[in-house]
């Protein structure tokens, strides 16, 4: 039984931007998937409607067999910025993840259960911050605040977790560090977990299934073996760019190693 699925989901943006077309997909549960494709190929929006946050124009969105009409807290999501609260320490940013469970009279007053903060201790242990606990998350290295983000989604206790180019922002050791993390975190949780990425040198080394989208279309669902180079130039520069590509790839011999 897949836990997710887009069955033929298109999305309109104000009439005329498609930026999903007619995308159909299913993934089972606990497989890591890598999201790819070049900037306005719909990973974002994509991302948005797994989450619920964005309504598909048609077609439909299913986790664990019911339809996804609505924001859904199940979801964990990390983004590029990490929305941290700089101020405060690296377990408290991990507890404010259990705020989306709690009953409201408990946020207000932010009084976290005991089994919240172990939840919070634990999942700051699965990113390996559990000696970090204590410090104040604006003193954090990137790396270090995108694991907190990490572990905060982790404490919502979601079956789903989507990332937005969590490393995006971050040197390429950092990412990989990052990744890493993320995949042992899911791994360990059985835990489904689609992210997009730029990378495709990470991509490539976590990723169990990849999904290449351009002009908002699904060009692209294989594994490892699958994604060669010439799949990668097409996913990022479409059938007619591969020329271009090519040229690209005499001046720039590292294309596709690091970022963009
Ligand atoms: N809220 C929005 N309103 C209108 N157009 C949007 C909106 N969000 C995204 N788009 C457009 O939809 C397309 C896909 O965008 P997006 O999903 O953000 O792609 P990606 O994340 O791959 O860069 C782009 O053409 C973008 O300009
Ligand atoms: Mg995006």
């Amino acid at each position: 039984m897949p836990a997710v699925s887009l069955d033929n989901v298109t999305k309109i943006y104000g009439g005329d931007t498609v930026a999903l077309r007619d995308v159909s997909f299913e993934i089972p549960e606990g497989e890591f998937v890598v999201l790819l494709g070049p900037s306005g190929a719909g990973k974002s929006t994509m991302l948005r409607v797994l989450n619920g946050l964005t309504q598909p124009t048609e077609g439909e969105v299913i986790i664990d067999q019911e339809p996804v009409h609505d924001e859904r807290s199940e979801v964990g999501m990390v983004f590029q910025m990490h929305y941290l609260i700089e101020s405060m320490s690296a377990f408290r940013n991990a507890l404010t993840g259990a705020l989306s469970r709690s009953n409201f009279a408990q946020s207000a007053l932010t009084m976290y259960p005991e089994e919240d903060k172990r939840a919070a201790l634990d999942a700051l242990d699965t990113v390996g911050l559990l000696d970090e606990a204590g410090q104040r998350a604006g003193s954090m290295s990137g790396g270090q605040k995108q694991r907190v983000g990490i572990a905060r989604a982790l404490v919502q206790q979601p079956d789903l977790l989507l990332a937005d180019e969590p490393v995006s922002s971050l040197d390429p050791k950092a990412a990989k560090d990052v990744m890493r993390y993320m995949k042992e975190a899911a791994k360990e949780r059985n835990l489904t977990t689609i992210a997009s990425l730029h990378q495709v040198n990470i991509a490539r080394e976590f990723g169990d299934r990849f999904l290449g989208v351009r002009d908002g279309e699904l060009i692209f669902d294989g594994d490892r073996e699958d994604l060669t180079m010439d799949v990668v130039d097409q996913i990022y520069y479409g059938e007619d760019g591969k020329e271009q590509a090519e040229d690209l790839a005499t001046t720039a011999p590292d294309r596709g190693e690091d970022d963009e």
